[in-house]
């Protein structure tokens, strides 16, 4: 079990202009729990960024991050953002290997190596996302895909840069399906990953990576994944992107 404070964290894909940014914040953040010993992030779209960050203003215990990032600093990559500019306005954190990146755009395990790094270097905190398919899953190779995928990431990676990463596990299967992990399959595969970190990166390291399970977090299922040992806190897509199940879900960690 890793000792770190819950992460809460909202993945709103593409969902919410700025108008509803604005909106979702000014209902979230009288509601959050006063005093929680837990670190709440969200991930809004690009164009909405900054809309959230000044809603968000200084407040310490909401965290915002983007969704994707380009692994060169500037250039010429239409349509592309960099981490330096992402930092510039305001994130701590990058999404890096989300599996509808990899899936849908084609992001190969190299490329994602390169966006950890370029995260790292821009002083963002990088949360890769790992996960296996269905196919996958019911050929017995979860552990094994999962593990190559970490290991594409950790591979030459500085104990320095590898002490500031967080893990999401996201099987492909249960992102937006409805379907989620039972407590106890998240519990194995985050006990799977702890062991690969503590394999590469030694028992400091290991316990101190929040390992985030993701795919159809709700609020009636929140409190049974968070309390599965070795869950460190959830990343939630579709029940992130109403301010009040939300909440109900940082709740479920407090
Ligand atoms: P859902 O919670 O909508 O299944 O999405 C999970 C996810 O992909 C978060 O990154």
């Amino acid at each position: 079990m890793a000792m770190t404070r819950p992460v809460i964290a909202g993945n709103w894909k593409m969902h919410h202009d700025a108008a509803a940014a604005r909106a979702f914040f000014a209902e979230l953040l009288p509601e959050l729990p006063a005093g929680a010993d837990l670190t709440l992030a969200v991930f809004p779209p690009a164009l909405s960024f900054a809309a959230a960050a000044d809603a968000v203003g200084a407040r310490p215990d909401v965290l915002l991050g983007v969704q994707n990032i380009h692994w060169e600093a500037s250039g010429a990559f239409t349509g592309e953002l960099s981490a330096p500019m992402a930092a510039a306005a305001g994130a701590r954190l990058a999404l890096v290997g989300h599996s509808e990146r990899r899936q849908l755009f084609g992001e190969t395990s190299r490329q994602t190596a390169l966006k950890v790094r370029a995260a790292l270097d821009a002083g963002l905190a990088p949360l890769l996302c790992v996960g296996e398919t269905l196919e996958q899953r019911e050929a017995g190779a979860a552990e094994q895909v999962v593990r190559e995928q970490l290991a594409a990431v950790y591979d030459g990676l500085s104990p320095e840069g590898a002490a500031r990463l967080l893990i999401a596990y996201e099987p492909v299967w249960a992102i937006g399906t409805g379907r989620t992990a039972e407590p106890s399959d998240a519990a194995g595969m985050h006990r799977s990953i702890r062991r690969f970190l503590e394999q590469r990166c030694g028992g400091e390291i290991a316990g101190a990576t929040p390992v985030l399970y993701g795919g159809s977090v709700k609020p009636d299922n929140a409190r049974d994944l968070l309390s599965a040992g070795d869950v460190d806190g959830v990343l939630v897509g579709g029940a992130s992107l109403n301010a009040a199940t939300f909440v109900e879900i940082a709740r479920a960690a407090s």
